[in-house]
């Protein structure tokens, strides 16, 4: 298990590792109300789409208990419309949504009670998330394990670990899971350009672990694939559509077009939750776009000539051809995606 807390809601405040600063600084960032969680969310001092979701979700404690004060017709209404700034935060990992969803129907669920008891089973319902997402690394972890073989090198992208989650962590949770078993794993981390997710994170949490590592920039990985070095690639995701597309963070469908050229595994790792179930897709799901500024500095030098136009996409789109199996808490789903995703609705 991780030695840290992602996050904590202790006395009506959300403390966040503040992700932006790791890994030279280790600093906590405090959210006191609803708009300290938006602008958490924004700003990625906290991000990983389950961590996003849990985050989300105790905004949504922190701004009832702001309104428990007013008459109620004007409590929901102040409170709905903080739950639609906080599902605005970031729009690609589904996550999000699905937990104001289910604040949303926490609330509706109460309506009849004080407002001072709906704050109350607000706080319930979060925890409920909250611990769900523990118990659902675990599984993960455990199904995972199962198609990791004796000695293998694994690559993997961005930071999918306890940083993006609760705890464990989806595909690091894999990895955490492996290691712990003694599989006598090797890990290779993209460094995940442009915000860098795989060097300042995940390298963090796997030095911590002890766990042998190379962190490699981007554009290392397909050689290691075509040289035969890597026996399994594990990702996390923001999104998966109906038909298995699986948004993640970007550079990942580069690797899954290497990985189908040198047949290589190619697994995502991410709970039942990350499923939009409503979208046919990848072609549905919506992209971030971020700051021109995450392309052209690097810790605020600027590297890129001014005036350069700026294209940053946040994710992109696997599609499902391209990809061996999805490692959720029900278990492992393997081509036809439509059919076996359809099932877990
Ligand atoms: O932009 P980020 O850092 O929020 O992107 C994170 C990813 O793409 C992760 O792979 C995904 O959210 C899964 S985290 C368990």
């Amino acid at each position: 298990m991780n030695k840290f807390k992602s996050i904590e809601f202790k006395d009506n405040i959300l403390y966040l590792i503040d992700q932006r600063k790791l890994p030279t600084t280790y600093e906590i960032f405090e959210c006191r109300d609803y708009r300290d969680v938006d602008f958490a969310i924004k700003d990625m001092v906290v991000r990983g789409a389950p961590a996003i979701g849990v985050t989300a979700a105790y905004g949504a404690v922190l701004a009832a208990d702001e309104f428990k004060e007013e008459e109620k017709p004007i409590f929901f209404e102040k409170l709905h419309n903080a739950l639609d700034i906080l599902n605005r935060s970031r729009p690609t990992a589904v996550n999000l949504m699905w937990a104001i969803d289910r604040m949303r129907k926490a609330v509706e669920r109460s309506k009849d009670l004080e407002t001072v008891d709906i704050c109350e089973m607000l706080l319930r319902e979060a925890n409920s998330i909250y611990d769900e997402d523990i118990r659902s690394n675990k599984a993960m972890a455990r199904y995972g394990n199962s198609v990791i073989e004796q000695g293998d090198n694994i690559l993997t992208h961005c930071n999918t670990g306890a940083l993006a989650t609760v705890a464990y962590g989806t595909a690091l949770g894999v990895i955490r899971e492996a290691h712990y078993t003694r599989k006598n794993i090797f890990v290779y981390v993209d460094e995940t350009r442009p915000r860098l997710q795989g060097s300042k994170l995940t390298a963090w949490e796997l030095v911590q672990e002890e766990i042998p590592t190379k962190l490699i920039a981007d554009n290392v990985a397909a050689t290691l694939i075509r040289d035969g070095k890597i026996d399994i690639i594990l990702v996390g995701a923001d999104r998966i559509a109906s038909n298995g597309d699986t948004a993640n963070k970007i550079g990942t469908f580069m690797l899954s077009v290497v990985a189908k050229v040198y047949g290589v595994p190619f697994y995502i790792v991410a709970p039942t939750t990350t499923i939009d179930f409503e979208i046919k897709t990848g072609d549905d799901i919506q992209i971030e776009e971020r700051s021109y500024k995450e392309i052209t500095h690097i810790g605020g030098i600027r590297i890129a000539p001014e005036g350069i136009d700026v294209y940053n996409p946040a994710f992109d789109i696997t599609p499902n051809e391209n990809i061996t199996g999805i490692i959720t808490e029900k278990g492992i789903i393997r081509p036809p995606f439509r059919e076996e995703i359809g099932r877990l609705k």
